[in-house]
């Protein structure tokens, strides 16, 4: 099932007084293969309980030579103050494979509109990376726009990079900076966004015009500036499919499920190499957790239906999805999140892709 992988830090950066960028090199020798936008769980173990957390990719494939991320301190957090204090070139992090959908779209799109927040810039800076690059990832010129808000300009991760680009690319893309604590900061905006600020920046990015289905957004920020923008997108007519987001603090009010041990569900899991692993979980347990608890490694990071790294297309059978803030049921062909997933069927048969 899941391969974990060793990786080497080769390198340690400051960014900023509380963000550090780590370089690695897989201990193997063997490529690495990650796309711009997505991101590796780190994996520990601690008091005989593994723990995982995700951290975006800030490097960009075929541009950096060794992949790399960006990691912020969390007061109090466990992993963050651990990469930060504890974490030296030469260490090595074990870590679950690239995963994520904050990725590129596939052609070209007229335009790219980015709102980033703190370390929200992680994945974006790797998005930028691809455009920007002598031979960009994403051809075409279309124009991009980088919401980024900030504390202050001391804590802007990526601060000189990002004014390069603007002075380099001036036709093509604008940063517009904005600052909760930093009232000096020239050629900025201060305080915080709202969503009447954002809707008048969105009608100044497009001229006035409405947005047609060719430009892409790509949020990453905390949960209640993300809702903000979703929905000031949705009412103008931004179609879903043009709104990409990456959640990094997981919600912890995930609905549980009381156990009963008295049912099962049986359920078979095919993996990329097509090995097929049958075991049988609890009614009320997880996909994810039924198979953990029986030493059956499916990949994960959150465990809270955000990060997509356990996704799994449904071949047979039915699921009920458990987020936050709605159940869902799902059947054949849908790919299916086993840390929220409950089966209702007597069997269900999955595929990780
Ligand atoms: C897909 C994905 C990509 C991510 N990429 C990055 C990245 O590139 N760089 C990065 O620094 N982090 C990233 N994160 C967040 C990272 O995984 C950890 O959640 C973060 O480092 C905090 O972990 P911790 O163990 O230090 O804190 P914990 O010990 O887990 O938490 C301590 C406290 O902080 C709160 N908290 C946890 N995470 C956050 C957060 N992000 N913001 C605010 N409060 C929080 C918790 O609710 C808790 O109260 C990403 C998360 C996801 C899901
Ligand atoms: S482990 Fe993150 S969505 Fe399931």
């Amino acid at each position: 099932m899941e391969q974990l992988r060793r990786l080497l830090v080769v390198e340690k950066r400051r960014e900023t007084p509380d963000a550090i960028t780590l370089v690695l090199a897989p201990e193997d020798g063997q490529p690495y293969s990650y796309q711009p936008g997505q991101y590796l769980s780190v994996v520990r173990e601690i008091n005989g309980r593994e723990k995982r957390r995700a951290y975006s990719f800030s490097s960009c494939p075929g541009i950096d030579e060794y992949p790399a991320i960006t990691v912020k301190r969390i007061p109090n957090g466990e992993f963050s103050n651990w990469l930060m204090e504890k974490i030296n070139p030469g260490d090595v992090l074990l870590t679950g494979a690239p995963a994520g959908r904050f990725l590129l779209p596939e052609k070209p799109p007229r335009r790219l509109v980015y709102l980033a927040a703190g370390s929200g810039i992680t994945p974006v800076f790797s998005h930028l990376k691809a455009l920007f690059s002598p031979v960009p990832l994403l051809a075409g010129h279309m124009p991009v726009t980088l919401l980024y808000a900030n504390r202050d300009r001391s804590h802007t991760i990526f601060k000189n990079n990002i004014e390069h680009w603007t002075a380099v690319f001036p036709e093509r893309f604008r940063c517009i900076w904005l600052f909760t604590r930093d009232k000096a900061a020239p050629d900025a905006l201060h305080g915080h966004l709202n969503n009447a600020l954002f809707e008048s920046l969105l009608k100044h990015i497009s001229g006035g015009r409405p947005f047609r289905t060719g430009t892409h957004f790509y949020l990453c920020a905390p949960n209640a500036l993300m809702r903000m923008a979703r929905m000031t997108l949705r009412v103008l007519d931004v179609p879903e499919t043009n709104i990409h987001q990456e959640t990094f603090a997981p919600d912890t009010r995930l609905p549980k499920r009381p156990l009963d041990t008295s049912k099962t569900h049986r359920i078979v899991v095919t993996d990329r190499d097509g090995e097929r692993t049958e075991f049988q979980i609890y009614a009320g347990e997880t996909i994810l957790n039924g198979a953990l608890r029986q030493n059956i490694r499916l990949p994960y990071t959150c465990k809270s239906g955000v990060c997509l790294s356990c996704l799994a297309r449904c071949r047979s059978g039915e699921v009920e999805l458990d987020f936050v803030e709605q159940t869902r049921r799902e059947g054949p062909g849908a790919l299916i999140n086993t840390c929220v997933g409950y089966p209702v069927t007597g069997e269900v048969q999955l595929v990780i892709e």
